[in-house]
C-alpha cells in the first residue's frame, strides 16, 4: 500500500509547515533527489504545491481539494493498516464493488472509495448524485457474523459517529434525520446506505455506504435538489481537506464497528444519538409501509427504533420508514 509518494507526502505532512530535507527523503528512500523532484513534480500535475529552498529542503504548501490516494494513505499512516483500501477513479457503485468483491471471497475488512460514481444509489433505489465534485463516495466492507436483529442499530450508531467526527473537523454541529440521513441547516448533506446478505441465523455480509457532500459548490445540483442539498464547506464556508477527514472517518468507522461487534456501543449510544437528533419533540409524518403516521417524535429506543406520541395518543415504536418533517 505504501508507495514512495505516500512516504515523500507523509515526511511533509509530519512537518506540517516545516521543511524536510531533500537528501534525507532521498537516502530514507533509496533513490536520487532528481528522482524525489520527479515525484513531486507528478504530484503538483495534481493540485499540490510545494516549496523547495536551498539547504533547507521541501516544503508543503497547498494540497488537493479532491481525492487523493497517496495522500489518504499518508494520513492514514500512524494507524496500523488491518484492512485493504481500494481506491478508484470511479466507479459504478461503491457499495455494488464492495458486494462484489465480498461475493468473490475478498478478505473483510475493506474500503472502497471511488471519487466519483456512474450509479450511486440511495435508499429505495433512489439516485445519489455522484459527480466528481469534491464529495465523498465510500463503502465499508464486513463480515460480522451476528445475529440479524443485530443490524437495527448499526446505520444508527455509524450515524452518530459520522456526525461526531463532522463536528470535530468543522465545528458546526450536524444533524441527524432517523434513520439515515445527516443534514446542516435542514438540507441534506449526507446519506448512508446499509446492505447486508444473510445466511439463515446470520449476517453474512455487510457493506455500509456514506455519501457525503464535502465540498462541492451550492448549484452543484440538477434542479430541486439543490434546495434540498447542501455541503460540509458551506458551514463554515472553508473548504475541508478531503484526503484528511476521509483518512479519519476510515479510522473512526473501523473503530466503531469493534464497538459495534463487542456491544460495548450499548452503553453510550441512544444518548449520543440524541446530541444529534433532529427530530425529537418536532411534529413528523411517517410513512411506513403503506401507511402514513402522524405524530409527535420522542427520540429513539436502544434497539434503535423511532418513538412516535401519534395523534391517536398512543406511543408507538417503528423500526422502519421514512419521516418528513412538517412545517409550523
Ligand atoms: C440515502 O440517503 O438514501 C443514502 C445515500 C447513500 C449514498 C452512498 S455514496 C457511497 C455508497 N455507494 C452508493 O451507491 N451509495 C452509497
Amino acid at each position: 500500500m505504501t508507495n514512495t509518494e505516500t512516504i515523500i507526502l507523509r515526511a511533509l505532512i509530519e512537518k506540517d509547515t516545516g521543511f524536510v530535507s531533500g537528501s534525507a527523503l532521498a537516502r530514507d528512500l533509496g533513490m536520487s533527489r532528481v528522482a524525489v523532484w520527479q515525484h513531486m513534480e507528478k504530484m503538483r500535475g495534481h493540485g499540490f504545491e510545494f516549496e523547495a529552498v536551498r539547504a533547507r529542503g521541501y516544503r508543503l504548501l497547498k494540497r488537493p481539494d479532491t481525492l487523493y490516494r497517496d495522500l489518504i494513505f499518508a494520513y492514514l499512516a500512524s494507524r496500523k493498516l488491518h484492512f485493504d483500501l481500494f481506491y478508484h477513479e470511479e466507479l459504478d457503485s461503491t457499495n455494488d464493488e464492495a458486494a462484489r468483491q465480498l461475493a468473490s471471497g475478498r478478505d473483510a475488512p475493506f474500503v472502497v472509495v471511488a471519487r466519483r460514481q456512474t450509479r450511486g444509489r440511495g435508499r429505495f433505489g433512489r439516485v445519489w448524485h455522484s459527480e466528481d465534485n469534491g464529495n465523498l463516495y465510500i463503502s465499508f466492507a464486513f463480515r460480522p457474523r451476528l445475529e440479524p436483529a443485530r443490524m437495527q442499530t448499526f446505520t444508527l450508531w455509524m450515524g452518530v459517529n459520522v456526525c461526531e467526527l463532522i463536528a470535530n473537523f468543522t465545528r458546526s454541529t450536524p444533524g441527524l434525520k432517523w434513520p439515515n440521513d445527516i443534514l446542516f441547516d435542514g438540507r441534506k448533506a449526507g446519506g448512508m446506505l446499509t446492505e447486508a446478505r444473510m445466511d439463515a441465523d446470520q449476517i453474512r455480509d455487510l457493506v455500509f455506504g456514506l455519501g457525503l457532500n464535502l465540498n462541492s459548490a451550492g448549484d452543484a445540483w440538477p434542479g430541486p435538489l439543490s434546495r434540498r442539498a447542501t455541503a460540509l464547506a458551506e458551514h463554515p464556508q472553508t473548504p475541508l481537506d478531503i484526503n484528511k477527514f476521509t483518512a479519519a472517518l476510515i479510522g473512526r468507522v473501523l473503530d466503531a464497528y469493534e464497538q459495534f461487534l463487542s456491544g460495548t456501543y450499548v452503553k453510550t449510544f441512544a444518548t449520543r444519538w440524541h446530541e444529534y437528533d433532529l427530530l425529537r419533540g418536532k411534529t413528523i409524518k411517517l410513512l411506513h409501509g403503506t401507511e402514513t403516521i402522524a405524530g409527535t417524535a420522542a427520540g429513539i429506543d436502544d434497539e434503535g427504533s423511532l418513538i412516535l406520541k401519534t395523534e391517536r395518543g398512543r406511543t408507538e415504536r417503528f423500526r422502519a420508514g421514512e419521516v418528513t418533517i412538517e412545517k409550523k
